[in-house]
């Protein structure tokens, strides 16, 4: 984010002070935990970790030998077991846990008791297929529910899930159950998306072909006529198939605190995306907590969190936050534009949905789209709002405020990562003064600082890196199969400090402001890509011969990807290609890495010792004065690049 942009944020002056009936009634309205969290934080956790149901109490609270953190060391207990087999013993067996939407409009009510089913008999037809705990299971499915239940099954018998997003590419997925030497993949015969057809079966087989770990796929069938998916005989089962003779109990497996619950894979500054590695206890604590405390859950809340489940966001706020807690949720498959703009106004009307949690990315979209959507519809169900994945701007804050929330919504701007396991900065409803885009201040127990170049904590008012300076529950363990990766990435910047990637700045009453990746990781749409990822698969076209990549200042998206390639000797630079290799990166990576804008360079600007220099192309995009040019090699490719783009 820009300079000047930092200071429009930061001198916001609006503030929002907690509704009464939240002050009154909310989950967390002490503000003493603070205090008391700080003075003894294991002592704090500890008292949290009560709330969950063990099946042996813990002997140790923590174990931190930095970076390696263990939870609750000695404990036992099943994360479905807490997230099902407790409601289903109480009056909430029969409460709706899923209200789901697919696309065209079709509708189902899934109980807890449904759900704990479904799952049970899941978790035995795994079994059956010989997955045994500790193995893995990959996950490549749309929005539907057998994706919650799939992941609630592996948990039970301890199997560990990798989801990947429905929208990445054979290639990626191909990718992801290699490095997690996946044993079964769940996917489904396809899925809908604003109209058409996602071939995730189509996808999956073409993945499964360079990956020899996986031993069965199992197809839920979803889309039936109208997809053109093909069984392949021993290898290929039909989800309702398996369903239909499994057994209705599986004994929930007795898992140890630390015992690996899921990985998910994410983007770093290096190409390979890595395997965020998150264990049972503290995983679970921080989502049950997080969800309780931000998001205000009561029982007789309706809950929709609009992500997908194959990001962070929908394993922490649909599958395990809100299950968690009992509450009830709406879930829903496909474009909010479909069959027009008012399909998620026209929902929470529908089923009186009473929280709702997006990304900036999408309140921007509507504000784009109009008001008209929203106000044709009747939002008085709603109480509290979330926002999450990116820095949102004022603007954007504001219109959510009015048009959404109708001025009596509290917006809770959680700052968090795939990494982190919850929001770590965020507001709570019964006690925070909200500031427009400022995710305002750490989750109790949590030290959140802000430091200079050299380590230094910069003093309130000033900017720098975000760092984390304690251990915390729900925090990573480790990069699946590559710990000095793990240490390398996040504790080797500032010895001693979790460095999370992010730039931010802290205004005179300890609000945190969150600016932006500072690494060469993009933003996009609140998917974290990486600029080599784009790199990567530019290259791989037999046209190209070089790429650079850049996040560029995107009004809805955020961030948009901007690349510049240069090709082969012999080969033209016409715009077909520039539609060829944008869709090269789609097909290799999924279409939300395709590129924005594609420009021709004769040659791409470096330092002498060969380092392209990015920092001077997002001044180009940027439409920027060009910084300091001295130590490039050739300073003359840069200006003539400039003179290129600004012809465009
Ligand atoms: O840059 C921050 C941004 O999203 C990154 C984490 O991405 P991911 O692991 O995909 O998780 C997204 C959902 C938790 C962070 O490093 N980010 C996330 N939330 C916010 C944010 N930036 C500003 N404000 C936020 N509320």
């Amino acid at each position: 984010m820009a300079d000047d942009a930092i200071e429009v944020l930061l001198e916001e002056g609006r503030t929002f002070p907690p509704p009464d009936e939240f002050k009154q009634s909310g989950n967390l309205n002490d503000p003493g935990v603070w205090e008391k969290a700080d003075k003894d934080p294991e002592g704090f956790w500890a008292e949290q970790a009560q709330q969950l149901d063990w099946f042996k109490p813990w002997d140790k609270v923590l174990e931190w030998d930095c970076p390696w953190a263990k939870w609750f060391i000695g404990g036992k207990l099943n994360v479905s077991y807490n997230c099902l087999d407790r409601h289903v013993k109480t009056a909430r067996k029969n409460k709706a846990a899923i209200i789901w939407e697919g696309e065209p409009g079709d509708e189902r009510v899934l109980t807890y008791r449904d759900v704990w089913r479904e799952v049970n008999k899941f978790a035995n037809v795994l079994k059956g297929l010989g997955v045994q705990k500790g193995d893995r299971v990959a996950l490549y499915l749309g929005m539907v529910p057998e994706l919650l239940i799939a992941m609630h099954a592996c948990n039970r018998i301890g199997a560990v899930h990798s989801v990947v997003f429905g929208g990445f590419s054979a290639e990626s997925l191909s990718d992801r159950i290699n490095d997690a030497s996946a044993k079964v993949l769940v996917t489904g015969d396809g899925g809908y998306r604003r109209g058409t057809i996602i071939p995730l079966k189509k996808n999956a087989d073409e993945a499964v072909e360079s990956s020899p770990s996986i031993e069965h796929v199992v197809v839920v069938r979803r889309v039936g006529s109208e997809s053109d998916a093909t069984m392949k005989e021993g290898r290929d089962h039909w989800w309702h198939e398996l369903m239909a003779d499994a057994p209705l109990w599986c004994e929930p497996e007795q898992m140890d605190s630390e015992d690996m619950l899921f990985s998910l894979y994410t983007s770093g500054t290096t190409g390979k995306p890595k395997g965020i590695v998150h264990t049972t206890a503290g995983y679970l604590l921080g989502v049950y907590l997080a969800n309780k405390w931000v998001f205000d859950m009561k029982e007789d809340d309706v809950f929709w969190c609009a992500a997908d489940i194959g990001w962070v966001t929908g394993h922490t706020h649909i599958v395990y936050g809100p299950m968690a807690n009992g509450v009830t949720q709406v879930m829903y498959e496909g474009s909010p534009d479909w069959p027009d703009k008012d399909r998620l106004w026209r929902m929470v009307e529908k089923y009186g949905v009473t929280i709702f949690h997006t990304a900036p990315t999408a309140i921007r979209t509507f504000m784009r789209w109009g008001t008209e959507f929203p106000a044709a519809h009747d939002l008085s169900s709603l109480r509290l709002l979330g926002s999450v994945g990116e820095p949102i701007n004022p603007e954007a804050w504001m219109w959510y405020h009015e048009h959404i929330g109708h001025q009596n919504c509290p917006i809770m701007d959680t700052w968090w990562q795939t990494e982190t396991g919850h929001p770590l900065i965020t507001p709570f409803p019964g006690i925070t003064t909200l500031k427009p885009a400022s995710a305002t201040k750490p989750f109790p127990g949590v030290e959140a600082d802000i430091v200079d170049e050299q380590g230094n904590s910069v003093p309130l008012g000033g900017g720098g890196y975000l760092v984390l300076k304690r251990p915390w529950p729900a925090m990573l363990r480790t990069v699946f199969n590559d710990p000095d990766r793990y240490v390398e990435t996040y504790w080797s910047r500032f010895p001693g400090m979790y460095f999370a990637g992010d730039g931010a700045k802290r205004d005179k009453d300890g609000y945190f402001w969150l600016l932006g990746r500072v690494d060469d990781v993009m933003n996009v749409s609140g998917h974290r890509i990486s600029t080599m990822e784009v790199e990567s698969a530019l290259v791989d076209h037999q046209a190209v011969a070089e790429a650079a990549v850049i996040g560029k200042q995107h009004e809805v998206k955020g961030q948009g990807i901007c690349a510049f390639v240069s090709l082969i000797t012999g080969v033209d630079n016409t715009p077909e290609l520039v539609d060829e290799l944008r869709a090269h990166v789609a097909k290799k990576i999924g279409a939300i890495a395709r590129p924005d804008e594609l420009y021709y360079a004769a040659e791409l600007p470096k330092t002498r010792s060969g380092k392209i220099m990015r920092r001077l192309l997002r001044d180009i995009a940027d439409g920027k004065a060009l910084g300091d040019t001295t130590t490039l090699a050739d300073p003359t490719v840069v200006a003539k690049l400039k003179e290129q783009y600004e012809d465009e």
